[in-house]
């Protein structure tokens, strides 16, 4: 029985959402704590046919059996949380730390400022963070709307990992959007966004940690403005058939090539132990829902072979496709 953090190796969109989702029903987890700066993140989960575009909720939800928690680390938009767990019919099993920071309509007017220096995607997430550093913000416990889902989240998920379920912590944004490690400041979002900071999130201590998996995508990419090494032309993105609009703005993802030297850095920070690539199938159309190593082609695992020996971690995890189950999973232990 294991707590994983789930955590994303670019910037961000790297298919957190669905690979949670994946490990979710695979593996049985019994509870899902969401971490990461607030509602700025959108995961995509395509669940029985129906695609979610998730800011709030644990993509674990398709789970039913799963406890939904947010951290106290997290931003709570009240109106979003609201309208998901309506969406998601989650209520009962879904809670938020009674300290969680919460984000007013007046954190979302002062965001266009941002919005237009950086980029930022408007969602009030730097203004609230700022608030609660300036120790003014409200707190989800002054929240009348969200009584019902009052809870102390840290000592559920610690009370869960001693019992020995089965906890994920799931992370949000990428490695190069962290305030402090990430490419480059101050086109990054407002908090650290790898696997210490995750932790941290939910309350949960370093060494309560057994699995840190993170995602890259084949292509990498990025919303926003900001350095990007190994940006193509939007001419040469099409071509491959990469076009990608954001889950939460709706702007077009700039696209990339692999990033071998912040991927490592990712790698080293976040100290991980995992590896999943999703989007195989953008690098080789032929990969398209496989679900065995075996049938992927030449050309996709020379790219894995070339992961693992310049990363130094194995690749657990290949997504082939973004239904839940269009995944090669190389894990060798069983969760169940
Ligand atoms: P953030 O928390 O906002 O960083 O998002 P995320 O990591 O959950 O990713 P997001 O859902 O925003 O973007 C990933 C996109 O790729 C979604 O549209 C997914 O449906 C899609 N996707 C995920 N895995 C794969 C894959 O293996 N192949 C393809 N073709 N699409 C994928
Ligand atoms: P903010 O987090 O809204 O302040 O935005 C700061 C930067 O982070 C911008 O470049 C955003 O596009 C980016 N960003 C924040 N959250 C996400 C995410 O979940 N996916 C992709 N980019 C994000
Ligand atoms: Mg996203």
């Amino acid at each position: 029985m294991v707590c994983t953090v789930v955590v994303g190796g670019f910037w961000g969109d790297e298919g957190k959402g669905k690979v949670v989702a994946y490990l979710a029903l695979k593996d049985n987890i019994n509870i899902a704590a969401r971490a990461g700066v607030g509602p700025n993140a959108g995961h995509t989960v395509i669940h029985k046919g129906k695609a979610y575009g998730l800011r709030q909720i644990p993509s674990a939800f398709v789970n039913e059996n799963a406890k939904l928690l947010i951290g106290p680390g997290v931003l709570v938009n009240p109106k979003v949380f609201l309208e998901e767990v309506e969406k998601t019919k989650t209520k009962g099993r879904i809670f938020v730390d009674y300290k969680c920071g919460i984000i007013e309509e007046k954190h979302i007017k002062a965001d266009a400022e941002l919005k237009k220096r950086i980029g930022s995607t408007g969602t009030g997430c730097g203004p609230a963070m700022a608030e609660r550093v300036l120790r003014k913000a409200k707190l989800a416990r002054d929240i009348e709307e969200l009584k019902d889902y009052l809870a102390d989240v840290p000592l559920i998920v610690n009370e869960a990992i001693d019992n020995g379920d089965n906890v994920l912590i799931e992370g949000t944004q990428g490695f190069g959007l962290s305030l402090y490690h990430g490419y480059d400041y101050p086109y990054v979002t407002s908090k650290d966004t790898t696997a210490s900071s995750f932790a941290a999130d939910v309350g949960v201590g370093p060494k309560k940690i057994d699995e840190v998996i993170v995602i890259f995508k084949a292509f990498p990419t990025r919303v926003g403005a900001g350095p990007f090494n190994t940006e193509i032309s939007k001419e040469e993105a099409e071509e491959i058939g990469i076009v990608e609009y954001g889950t939460v703005t709706g702007r077009r993802r700039r696209v990339g090539k692999f990033d071998f030297e912040i991927a490592k850095r990712a790698v080293m920070i976040n100290s991980a132990t995992q590896i999943a690539i999703t989007g195989i199938d953008k690098l080789d159309k032929k990969c398209y829902k496989v679900r065995e190593y075996e049938d992927l082609t030449k050309k996709a695992k020379i790219f894995i072979e070339r992961v693992e020996e310049e990363l130094g971690v194995p690749v657990t995890l290949i997504s082939t496709g973004p239904d839940i189950f269009d995944i090669v999973d190389l894990r060798e232990e069983d969760y169940s």
